[in-house]
C-alpha cells in the first residue's frame, strides 16, 4: 500500500483520517440536535494496490504515484452509512460546508438509481493539497444491498440463472427503497419532520 502510493501515502491517509473525523463529529452534532440515530456506521479505506492498478489498467494509465493521486479520484474512500433516507441529504448538506474541501462532482443514485437498482449519493471532494476523496452515502439497506450485489458480480464463476439474479436482485433493491421511504414516514410520525 505505501509503495504503490509513494511520498503521498501519509498525506492520503492523514486526508482519510481527517474526514473520518470531521464527519464522526457531524454525526455527534446532528444526534444531539435531533435526538435520535443519523449515522448508522462510518467506513474510511484507502484504495489496495490491487484495486488500483486494476483502474490503472482500465483507464490505461502509468501507475507511477503522482499519476494514481491526479487520475484517480477514490483513492481516499469514505462510506457513512445513515439510517433513514433525510439523513443522507442532512449529511450531504453538512460536508458541502466542510472547511478545507471543495465538493468537485456529486452523483444522486438515490433520486436516480442505477438501472441495476444500485443507490447511493457520491460526492468527490478534493482538499486544499489538492488529493481526492469519494464519499458514499447511503441508508443501511442500500450498504446491504450494494454489498450482495458486489459479491455476485465479483464472482466470476456464476453464469447459471444470471438473468434470473439481475431480476431478482433489482426487485430487492426497489423493494427495499420503498421500504426506507415507508420506514421514513414512520419516523416522521413518531419524531416530526426532521
Ligand atoms: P468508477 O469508480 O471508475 O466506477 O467511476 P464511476 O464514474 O463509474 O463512479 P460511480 O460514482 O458510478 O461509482 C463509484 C463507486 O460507487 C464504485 O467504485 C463502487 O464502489 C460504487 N458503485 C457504483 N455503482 C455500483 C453498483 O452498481 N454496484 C455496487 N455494488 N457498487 C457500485
Ligand atoms: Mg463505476
Amino acid at each position: 500500500m505505501e509503495k504503490i502510493y509513494g511520498n503521498h501515502y501519509y498525506r492520503l491517509l492523514a486526508f482519510k483520517e481527517s474526514l473520518e473525523n470531521e464527519i464522526t463529529r457531524l454525526e455527534q452534532t446532528l444526534e444531539a440536535f435531533y435526538q435520535t440515530n443519523m449515522i448508522d456506521h462510518i467506513m474510511g479505506r484507502l484504495k489496495s494496490e490491487e484495486s488500483v492498478l486494476e483502474k490503472c489498467r482500465k483507464k490505461n494509465l502509468e501507475a507511477t504515484p503522482d499519476v494514481i493521486v491526479s487520475s484517480i479520484h477514490d483513492i481516499v474512500g469514505i462510506r457513512i452509512v445513515c439510517t433513514f433516507v433525510d439523513d443522507i441529504f442532512k449529511v450531504r448538506d453538512a460536508i458541502r460546508e466542510f472547511n478545507g474541501i471543495t465538493v468537485i462532482e456529486e452523483k444522486d443514485y438515490v433520486a436516480n438509481a442505477k438501472p441495476n437498482g444500485y443507490r447511493s449519493y457520491h460526492m468527490i471532494v478534493q482538499n486544499t493539497e489538492g488529493y481526492y476523496a469519494e464519499i458514499q452515502i447511503r441508508t443501511i439497506s442500500m450498504d446491504t444491498w450494494a454489498a450482495l450485489e458486489h459479491d455476485i458480480k465479483y464472482k466470476k464463476d456464476i453464469n447459471v440463472n444470471k438473468e434470473l439474479i439481475t431480476a431478482e436482485l433489482k426487485r430487492c433493491a426497489d423493494e427495499l427503497a420503498s421500504t426506507d421511504i415507508s420506514m421514513q414516514t414512520i419516523r416522521n410520525m413518531i419524531y416530526g419532520q426532521m
